[in-house]
């Protein structure tokens, strides 16, 4: 399974690209509000610290002027991917945006038609947003399950990228149903590597290499 890491904060971003732990980064519009700097320059930067793909999500909600901000972000870099929401006029205009070899990745699904319907018009990346449904008490889990048969039973291409992380949890079931990627706040990919018996090992480990002279 993929990782890309959920934020627009570049010193993040860096520090776990340096890692080779990440395949990529999801960004939002609330995100890079949060990040307090320019939209273009904050994109085209984090596309210079990772040669995966970068989602940077347009934030008009008709079609002439979606595929217009989509043409515009997409010149910033070889890997941007365009954000569209899952609206009629998303899918229409990732259509347009396909048909000119755009990356697209269509973000707030929240049902396996939704997801159909990204499939069927040409997206690169379907985002099920996993911690907003179960926020309202619906598993998100099922979603990622169902998307995955559909996607399997039709050999569509588009990849299921498991979003609105929240947990580590999430991230495991994520990957246990299929999800192709999981798009993760720099917080809980950091957090995976934790386990209390591994740091407890470790330091019994280490008080005993020093008792006994071990030295390497
Ligand atoms: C990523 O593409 C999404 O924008 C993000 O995962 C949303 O996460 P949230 O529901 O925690 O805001």
């Amino acid at each position: 399974m993929k990782f890309f890491v959920d934020t627009a904060d570049t010193a993040e971003i860096k520090e776990l690209a340096e890692t080779g732990l990440i395949d990529g980064v999801t960004t939002n519009p609330s995100l890079v509000a949060k990040s307090g700097r320019p939209f273009k320059e904050v994109i085209e930067e984090i596309c210079g610290l990772t040669n995966g793909p970068v989602s940077a999500e347009v934030v008009a909600t008709d079609f002439e002027t979606m595929v217009s901000e989509g043409k515009t972000l997409a010149a910033i870099a070889d890997n941007v991917a365009v954000k569209l929401p899952l609206t009629w006029d998303g899918l229409r205009a990732c259509r347009a945006l396909a048909d000119q070899d755009i990356a697209v990745n269509v973000t707030l699904c929240f049902s396996a038609n939704q997801a159909l319907l990204a499939a069927k018009a040409g997206a690169a990346f379907i985002s099920p947003f996993i911690g907003r449904l179960d926020d309202i008490n619906i598993d998100g889990m099922e979603l990622i399950s169902e998307i995955r048969i559909i996607y399997d039973n039709y050999l569509f291409e588009t990849e299921i990228l498991a979003a609105s992380i929240r947990s580590a949890n999430h991230v495991k079931l994520s990957a246990m149903a299929g999800a192709d990627v999981a798009t993760v706040p720099p917080n809980v990919i950091k957090g995976l590597a934790s386990h209390p018996l591994t740091d407890k090992g470790l330091a019994a480990f280490l008080a005993d290499a020093e008792k006994g002279g071990v030295k390497v």
